[in-house]
Parts: C-alpha cells; structure tokens; sequence
C-alpha cells in the first residue's frame, strides 16, 4: 500500500511520498519489499496515488530484483485501505496475499507468519501489537480464549490496548467481506470493517501477537526513532571500496557509500553515510544516516536524519536528535555571527536547547 495522502509526516512529505521518506538511507518502502521478497513472494502489487505514483514507480523499480514482477495499480483517491484491496481484486485474483502498508516495517520474518496461515488455515490472520495509544489506531478486542470477537478503527473508548499492526494475511474470502461494507465516518472503506465483516459472518479470522518491534513511519514512530531501530538492526560495517579516509576514525559498525570523502573526523556507529558525501573536521555520533551528496564540515551530528544533499557547516554546538530534509543548508559564515538568516520551509520546527 503506497497511496494515500501523508498529512502526518508534513512537512517532508510536501516533497516525497511518505513511504518513500528514508531509514538509515534506505526508503522505507523497500524494507518492506525485502520482508516479502525473503518470504518467496515474486509478485508485488503496488498500490499509488496519482500525486506521488510516479515516484513510488521509480523507486520501486530500483529496488526490483530480476525475478520479481510488480504491478501497479492506481488509486484514484485514498478511499480507504479495503477500496485499495478491492481496486486490487483483479490483480490478486482468487490468491491468498499478504497486504502490507508502504510506510511499516516488522521485525518478524514474514516466512514464519505465512507458515502459520498455511498451517493452521483462516481466512484472515492479522498481527496485534500493545500501544500506548490505542485511541490512533485501529484496536482488536479478544475474548477470554484470545479469539478476535470484534475491530475499531480509531475508538475513542478502546476496548483493549491491541493495536492492528499494518501487516494483514487475507484468503479472497475478504473481496465478499468488502463488498458488503459501506464508507466509514471519515469516508474510507475500512479495512478493519471488512474483518469485523468476516467474523460475523462466520468466517475464520485469528490474530497473533507481535512480539518483535513495529515502525508505523507515517503514524506512530518518529523518524529519529525509526532510524534507530533500524541502524541497530540491519547496520553492517561496510566501506565502499572507494572511500577516502584521511585522518578518519571509524568505530563501530559504520556504512559508508562510495565516492565519500571522510577527513580528520570521527564517525561513531551505527551511523549510515550515503554515497558522495564530504565530512571535514567533524564528528558524526551514533543513530545518525546523512544522505547522498551531504557535506558535513566543523560541526557535530548526535543521533541525526540528514536526507540527501544537506550542507552543515561551522556549528559550533553539537546538532543532536534532527532532521534535516532533502537540500537543507545549516551553515555559520561568520565568526562570531553577528545575526541568524533564516529560509524554513512550511511546517518546519527549529528549537534551540
Ligand atoms: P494511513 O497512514 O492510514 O493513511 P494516509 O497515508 O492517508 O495518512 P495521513 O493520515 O498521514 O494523511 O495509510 C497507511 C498506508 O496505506 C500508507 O502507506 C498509505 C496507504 N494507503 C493507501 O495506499 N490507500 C489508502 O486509501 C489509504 C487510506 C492508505
């Protein structure tokens, strides 16, 4: 699921899509293609909205592997996620799928969730997972046998704290299921009413416990806190051949992308450094991905998302806990700068702590 309009993620995503907004340098959206491709799926439909379809597109297309097929299919508007599977049927044909949305990521390999459907086999198998928040999400309630008895999308008096995580297992039994629900308050067909759908009609709908982590990049997780569980998941040390190294140190588990130039600078891992960056004079600390083509010059970063072509230079304060958008310049020319000059784009936060 790709579409959708992103208004929580403002203002990156007045420029990208949400799924396309990166992790550790890498959009989120191909995370998770490499979850379904490591569970055996070659065949990947893609939904996208007309605003951001062609750079989904694009994305994806640098992602795909030789052996996998993606179609994508074009959703007028974001009328809801079970219009998404509806506008989808064609596609999926009589086929069990797994419906995953563009801007989630799951620890759990998918091999071991789709095992469980083939083996103990239903018509939806759906991932619950307890939040703090219940009230922003869409929220199962259980029975005392953990049997699924009912689903809410967004209920203002949640029933339990078991948050519907973006990760769904479906048989084609849901196609009758969502041509039998009508539009929402909010004007989607919602995907949770279809499964409420299928267990009043008699349908087999279970649900597992997430036990591993969850990223909602376009909800719940800040960007800063994604970046971090995914450095510490998938961070390898890894230097492209090609990286100059003059006076750099490295500690621990630190990529760098080729063409980067790193001089008399520390870089302390997990960090991420994409491709044709310069750092000089600087010290790079731990959680922090600086996108392609960034300079980075006599400033400290702590725990930072630079996208690309970002330029920092002469801050004498360490920079900790930002984010920087794609082409964002933060750069001291005077010594001591006698005043600030600012061009912050909308719905932009500055804080100075
Ligand atoms: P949401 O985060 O629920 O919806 P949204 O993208 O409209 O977000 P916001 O409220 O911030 O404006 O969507 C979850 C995922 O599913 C996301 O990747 C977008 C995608 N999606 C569709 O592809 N089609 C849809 O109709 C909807 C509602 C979402």
């Amino acid at each position: 699921m790709a579409g959708g309009r992103g208004t929580r993620l403002r203002p990156l995503t007045h420029t990208m899509a949400k799924q396309l907004v990166p992790v550790a340098n890498q959009p989120i959206l191909h995370y998770a293609f490499s979850s379904l491709y490591e569970a055996g799926i070659r065949d990947i439909g893609v939904i996208i909205s007309p605003e951001t379809g062609a750079d989904i597109r694009a994305s994806a297309q640098l992602w795909q592997p030789a052996d996998v097929t993606l179609t994508f299919i074009e959703q007028d508007e974001p009328a809801g996620l079970a219009h998404a599977v509806k506008i989808a049927h064609g596609f999926l044909g009589a086929s069990p799928f797994v419906m995953y949305l563009g801007d989630n990521l799951i620890e759990n390999p998918l091999t071991d969730l789709i095992a469980s459907f083939r083996q103990d086999p239903c018509d939806a198998l759906i991932l619950l997972k307890s939040v703090d928040n219940p009230q922003a999400f869409g929220v199962a309630q259980l029975d005392a046998n953990h049997q699924v008895v009912g689903l809410e999308e967004k209920p203002a008096q949640p029933k339990s704290d078991l948050a519907l995580v973006g990760v769904y297992l479906f048989t084609a039994a849901v196609f009758e299921a969502i041509a039998q629900i009508k539009p929402s308050a909010r004007g989607e067909l919602e995907i949770t009413d279809a499964i409420d759908t299928m267990i009043a009609h008699g349908r087999r709908v279970r649900a597992t416990r997430l036990e591993g982590w969850w990223l909602d990049t376009g909800k719940k997780d800040d960007l800063l806190e994604a970046n971090r569980v995914v450095l510490d998941a998938y961070c390898q040390p890894n230097l492209a051949a090609d990286v100059v190294q003059d006076g750099a140190q490295f500690r621990g588990r630190v990529s760098v992308g080729e063409g980067t130039v790193v001089r008399n600078s520390v870089v302390q891992g997990p960090v991420s450094i994409g491709k044709h960056c310069v750092i000089e004079d600087a010290y790079i600390g731990p959680y922090s991905s600086v996108g392609d083509g960034s300079i980075i010059r006599k400033s400290e970063l702590d725990n930072c998302v630079l996208l690309e072509r970002c330029h920092i230079e002469g801050i004498p304060t360490r920079i900790e806990q930002s984010i920087f958008g794609t082409d964002c310049q933060l750069v001291r020319n005077e010594q001591p700068p006698a005043a600030y000059r600012f061009m912050i784009g909308d719905q932009s936060v500055i804080e100075v702590v």
